[in-house]
């Protein structure tokens, strides 16, 4: 198996972080993964905003227990999507193709990765446009965590052989 597949098939959500910081310089490598994703008609909505005072995570652990682990991990980028640019409505595949390009950069890197859900929650999307001043047009679609792992997650066996059809439905 490639590096590749063996990086998808071994990322896991951590949520058990060491506390030490990931240096800037793997934290803009993983940010250049997020801008590589591809933008439905290239239109490249997608913004990051990063949090690592910890005040403002501790504010976000509160606010949001779904990622109530960013203290920990001492990392969470805010992905947002320019609405300006959202021609067809696709913002937030836009968005989710950069987190899932981020996810697995940090997987290559050793880094542990949280996927946290933001949009369509309204209360979640309202702090962190509050905690962060994010303008009307931007719209912040999902937060990642990242950090040094504290746990070790086996990959599990994800193939699922009647998920697959061939044609139609019922093939
Ligand atoms: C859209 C989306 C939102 C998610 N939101 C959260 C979240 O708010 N908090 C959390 O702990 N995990 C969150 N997750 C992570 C999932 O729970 C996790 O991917 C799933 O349980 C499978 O585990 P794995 O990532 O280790 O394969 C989210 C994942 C996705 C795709």
């Amino acid at each position: 198996m490639n590096e590749v597949l063996k990086t998808i098939r071994n990322r896991r959500s951590i949520r058990k972080f060491t506390g030490e910081i990931i240096s800037d310089e793997t934290l803009k490598t993983i940010l250049e993964a997020g801008f590589y994703a591809p933008t439905a008609r290239n239109m490249r909505p997608t913004h990051f905003i990063v949090v690592r005072g910890s005040e403002k995570l501790s504010l976000m652990a509160e606010a949001m227990p779904n990622a109530r682990y960013c203290t920990e991990a001492g990392t969470a980028v805010v992905v947002c999507g320019d609405r300006e640019k959202d021609v067809d409505g696709y913002l937030t595949e836009d968005a989710s193709a950069a987190i899932m390009n981020m996810l697995l950069a940090a997987e290559s890197l050793g880094v542990g990765s949280l996927w946290c859900g933001v949009y369509p929650r309204d209360e979640r999307v309202e702090f962190l446009r509050i905690m962060c001043s994010i303008p009307e047009n931007i719209l912040p679609v999902g937060v990642v965590l990242l950090g040094v792992p504290a746990e070790q997650k086996p990959a599990p066996e994800l193939y699922e052989e009647e998920k697959v059809h061939f044609e139609v439905w019922e093939a």
